[in-house]
């Protein structure tokens, strides 16, 4: 039997809710299908908006929303994509696909999107093909109140008060995608660019966020916290996990038990990710202002048989559900640091929360993680440790099972992924200075490659889980393997 400690009277930071955020970019069916199927759609809608999908993004408690890329972003013109839909301008979105962009889904699309889903909004500035003075004005047409060229254009195109713009990011990806620069280059365009993005609304002000590293490129990190630092509220860090090489990343469905462990390794990996970025981020911000924003994440596996390859469509089986477990785990164990995060992407691309084909939609693992997860959104981390061996095959051993646990209004809710194929673990948890009045749980599991597919949506979906005991010392925990489980108790 393994132990884990927990103190809930130790707290040890907030858990941000939008950690638990999500990441949308004009890419394959995200935007078009995904969420926007046009008001004259015979699929339901609201303005255009799926309701089934933002529906199930509401029950999800989705806090913000990134969009519109991605690398996406960094050729983005806003004004292409305001004004009447039938005279906005089209273009070749280049990098996903050659498809033709209509710009029919655009700022005003966006921001009626966020409201429906009641969500923040996470806004991504071109800074790779754009200018100051386009990124100053965008910022102006959405959140400036009274009377300016910009506001008043935003007025004449149908939306009388400003939009609230909470997260900016100021390029994507500028080591890549967004501009091929160097982190001394980009540090110094980020100081140019941030300095007219204006906080017209006091109250309401935008966090301003530098792009920062691609994985473990550490020095990205540290020359861009050393040259821009005191300039920003946040900066990114992207990190996927692809199972095998970028060239063959291996199959989100068709896997073998070694794939399994060796995607969870290359997850874990997000830990000690962390660690590094943060000790760097330590090093010019000892007191923590500034906050790590993990905002693109998730698998990347080779696209479904038959589908566009630009587009990156990808099933979602239960290995998902346990990177998803893994990772947010991580995440609010870093609390401290990590203010945000975006999994990549929020429908039919990457790692989604959901799939659509024509009027047809399906939750995936992720998605029944996310919801499950929903309580840990702004409530404080707890002090726990986990006492606990290793699983794995051969070279690719893990942590047998992540964990984290938080507090709020008297519930402690305790999230645990068992990352072993085979082996159930029995966990005694220990709680100090308080007692357990009633417990309840919840769990995501299956067979290893178990997802949810269109002619079967509900193979995958949360159960009650009957595993957990009161006991004398806290709980009793029977936890199954290759499971997700959530234990919420109020306690005394
Ligand atoms: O999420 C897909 C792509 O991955 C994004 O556009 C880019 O930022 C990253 O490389």
């Amino acid at each position: 039997m393994s132990k884990l400690y927990v103190n809930p009277n130790v707290k040890i930071g907030k858990i941000n809710k939008e950690i638990y955020g999500n990441f949308s970019e004009h890419l394959g069916r995200c935007i078009y299908e995904g969420v926007y199927v046009g008001e004259n759609s015979d699929i339901p809608n609201k303005n255009g908006m799926r309701t089934d999908v933002v529906e199930a993004l509401k029950e999800m408690k989705l806090p913000v929303l990134r969009w519109p890329g991605g690398c996406f972003a960094d050729e983005y013109h806003w004004e292409d994509g305001i004004g009447p839909k039938e005279s906005r301008k089209k273009l070749i979105n280049t990098h996903w696909g050659g498809v033709l962009e209509d710009n029919s889904f655009g700022t005003h699309e966006f921001m009626e999107l966020c409201e429906q889903i009641g969500c923040e909004t996470y806004v991504n500035g071109n800074v790779g093909s754009g200018t100051v003075r386009e990124m100053s004005e965008w910022v102006e047409y959405m959140t400036f109140e009274g009377v300016s060229p910009q506001a008043d254009r935003r007025k004449a195109n149908g939306h009388e008060g400003a939009y609230t713009v909470n997260y900016f990011g100021v390029g994507n990806e500028n080591w890549g995608c967004g501009g091929n620069m160097t982190p001394e280059f980009y540090a110094n365009l980020y100081r140019q660019y941030q300095t007219y993005i204006r906080q017209y609304n006091p109250d309401k002000k935008i966090f301003k966020i530098a792009c920062g590293a691609n994985a473990a490129d550490y020095n990205w990190t540290d020359k861009v916290m050393e040259i821009a630092h005191p300039f920003m509220d946040g900066i990114s860090l992207h990190y996927y996990t692809v199972p095998h090489t970028w060239e063959k990343k291996g199959s989100a469905t068709k896997f073998s038990e070694e794939d399994w462990y060796n995607t969870l390794k290359k997850t874990c990996f997000m830990d000690e990710l962390l660690d590094h970025n943060i000790a760097i981020m330590d090093h010019y911000d000892p007191k923590g202002r500034i906050g790590l924003i993990v905002d693109e994440w998730g698998t990347w596996y080779d696209v479904e048989e038959g589908t566009n390859p630009g587009f990156l469509y990808q099933q979602n089986t239960i290995r998902d559900a346990l990177v998803a477990g893994i990772n947010l785990n991580i995440f609010n164990k870093h609390c401290k640091r990590v203010r945000m995060a975006n999994i990549a992407q929020l429908v039919n691309v990457l790692q989604s929360v959901i799939l659509t084909e024509g009027p047809k939609m399906v939750k995936t693992p992720t998605y029944y993680v996310f919801k499950m997860y929903a309580d840990h959104q702004d409530a404080e981390l707890v002090s726990s440790s986990l006492e606990i061996g290793e699983t794995g095959m051969g070279e690719d051993k893990v942590k047998k099972v992540y964990e984290s646990c938080s507090v709020k209004d008297g519930r402690l809710t305790v999230t645990l992924a068992n990352l072993s194929l085979d082996e159930d673990e029995d966990i005694e948890i220990v709680l100090t200075e308080s007692a357990v009045k009633s417990v309840a749980g919840e769990i995501v599991t299956g067979a290893m490659d178990a997802h949810n597919t269109f002619d079967a949506p509900e193979t995958v979906k949360t159960a009650a889980f009957e595993g957990c005991k009161i006991t004398h010392e806290g709980l009793n925990i029977k936890l199954p393997a290759k499971s997700v489980v959530k234990v919420s108790a109020i306690i005394e």
